[in-house]
């Protein structure tokens, strides 16, 4: 049994054959996932996911990439959105991207911050998405003391040291298709590293599709490539990453 913990089924990318692909990862052993909201209009595309899919759960949020020109309208949203569905069991992504020539630092941190508080408000996970942007993303965690709601420091790209640093927090540590190309030493360390207890499996498809499918679309059956590749690396079966991740899941988004 399989839980993804971070997918985009809202993406336009599916739009052509969603059930199809949904049905296909239920015969590859995938039971449960979220579907993770990123700017405003996935705010709604999550919700028509939970509507569309009884096995899915979704989380709210907006990605540091699209903070531009957000409102506290959408915070407010957000808010009622999730109260008044069940089935929202975390906000995200949220977080900081220094990747590209995206918003201004300033107003990357200043939303962050305003959901980390909403995610507190509504007693919620967080799912933090953080490129290039390893120390300011943990300062900001720790300023706001996100440990006390829990959460998943996404795709996992930062050092292994790092990693136990969040891993001490009690946070998980996501790790998706990445593990399994050529280049990703780092997090291959950090897999090493990092106890199984403390991991969650997550696509963030219709991205960063695992070797050998690396470049074309991902979906969650996927995640049975990621898996052996972690096992492979901790010395257990699939069979056993699976199952302890799945139980992770559970906890991480409080299903138990
Ligand atoms: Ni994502």
């Amino acid at each position: 049994m399989i839980f993804d913990t971070h997918c985009h089924y809202d993406d336009s990318r599916f739009d052509e054959d969603r059930d199809r692909v949904i049905e296909t990862m239920r015969n590859e052993g995938v039971k449960h996932f979220v579907n993770v909201s990123a700017d405003r209009d996935s705010l709604d595309g999550t919700l028509s996911i939970l509507e569309k899919y009884p096995e899915s759960y979704g989380a709210l949020g907006i990605h540091p990439s699209e903070v531009r020109g957000l409102t506290e309208d959408v915070m407010e949203d957000i808010r009622e959105k999730t109260r008044n569905n069940e089935r929202i069991v975390a906000i995200g992504e949220i977080g900081l991207d220094y990747w590209d020539e995206g918003p201004a630092k300033e107003d990357q941190a200043l939303w962050f911050m305003r959901q980390l508080d909403l995610a507190r408000e509504l007693d919620k996970p967080v799912i933090i998405h953080s490129r290039d942007a390893v120390q300011d993303t943990f300062d900001i965690l720790e300023k706001k003391h996100a440990e006390d709601m829990g959460g998943v420091i996404h795709c996992f790209s930062a050092s292994a040291e790092m990693a136990k640093r969040y891993v001490k927090k009690g946070y998980y540590i996501g790790i998706g298709g990445v593990v399994t190309f050529k280049n990703a030493k780092t997090l291959r360390e950090v897999t090493e590293i990092v106890p199984l207890e403390n991991i969650v499996l997550e696509t963030d498809c219709p991205y960063l599709a695992p070797t050998p499918h690396r470049g074309k679309r991902n979906y969650s059956g996927y995640l049975n490539l990621v898996a052996e590749k972690i096992g492979e690396i901790k010395g257990v079966s699939a069979k056993e990453v699976c199952e302890v991740t799945f139980e992770n899941a559970k906890k991480l988004y409080r299903l138990t």
